[in-house]
């Protein structure tokens, strides 16, 4: 099976955003990454939801949305109306993230929960069961075009052991400086979705780029 390919919005040209997003449109991608930064949880900020509201409108394919913001209960419901379809939540911002994650569900988007580099695979133990998706980050959140980190191809093997082992229906996605030669590993590693920026809109032909991926 082809793997889910998610580019991000980040590294798209903003004072030509109609025409990325009806290049996309036009594309094989599957989801649109929408990356929200507070200025507090990482050292960037990007946009809201007056943007999140507008791609809604022109784009076809599903939100998939990683916050990298604090307390993200307080949004959770503002997200769902903006027009968001997966909503991402970092660990490390979620004190109490069994019930984020129910309110996320309840809220009819699937849910996501984002692991920082430095976060081990094993304090997900008891929430594998009930999130739809885990976010690896193979960067330091914050910033698009960053060099992958190396260590995230163990932790996408632990991942999936830890999925197989737990029966769990639950999503690997890969987010960070990943380009057509890592994705072809990570994806034999198990990852289902990749998140591309750089390696997507810095090519020549981004369409053709993304068919690549889904070829991989
Ligand atoms: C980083 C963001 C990523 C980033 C990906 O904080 O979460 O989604 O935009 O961009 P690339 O693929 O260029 O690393
Ligand atoms: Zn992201």
């Amino acid at each position: 099976m082809s793997v889910i390919i998610a580019p991000s919005l980040l590294s798209a040209n903003f004072a030509d955003l109609r025409g990325d997003i009806e290049m996309l449109n036009d594309s094989e991608a599957d989801w649109l990454h929408v990356d929200v930064m507070d200025g507090v949880f990482v050292p960037n900020i990007s946009f809201g939801f007056p943007i999140m509201e507008t791609l809604k409108k022109i784009s076809y394919k599903p939100l998939d949305v990683h916050l990298m913001i604090v307390d993200p209960d307080r949004y959770i419901s503002r997200f769902k109306e903006a027009g968001a379809n997966i909503l991402n939540v970092h660990y490390e911002a979620c004190t109490h993230l069994h019930r984020t994650v129910q309110q996320i569900k309840k809220e009819g988007m699937k849910a996501a929960v984002t692991l920082n580099p430095h976060t081990p695979i094993s304090l997900l133990e008891d929430i594998i069961g009930d999130v739809d998706m885990v976010l690896l980050m193979s960067v330091n959140p914050g910033f698009a075009a960053q060099k992958y980190i190396e260590n995230t191809y163990n932790k996408v093997s632990q991942l999936k052991e830890l999925i197989l082992r737990k029966n769990a229906a639950c999503l690997i996605e890969v987010d960070g400086g990943v380009n057509l030669q890592n994705g072809k590993k990570l994806k034999e590693l198990g990852a289902d979705a990749l998140v591309a920026g750089n390696s997507i809109f810095a090519t020549d032909d981004p369409k053709d780029t993304i068919a690549q991926f889904k070829a991989l």
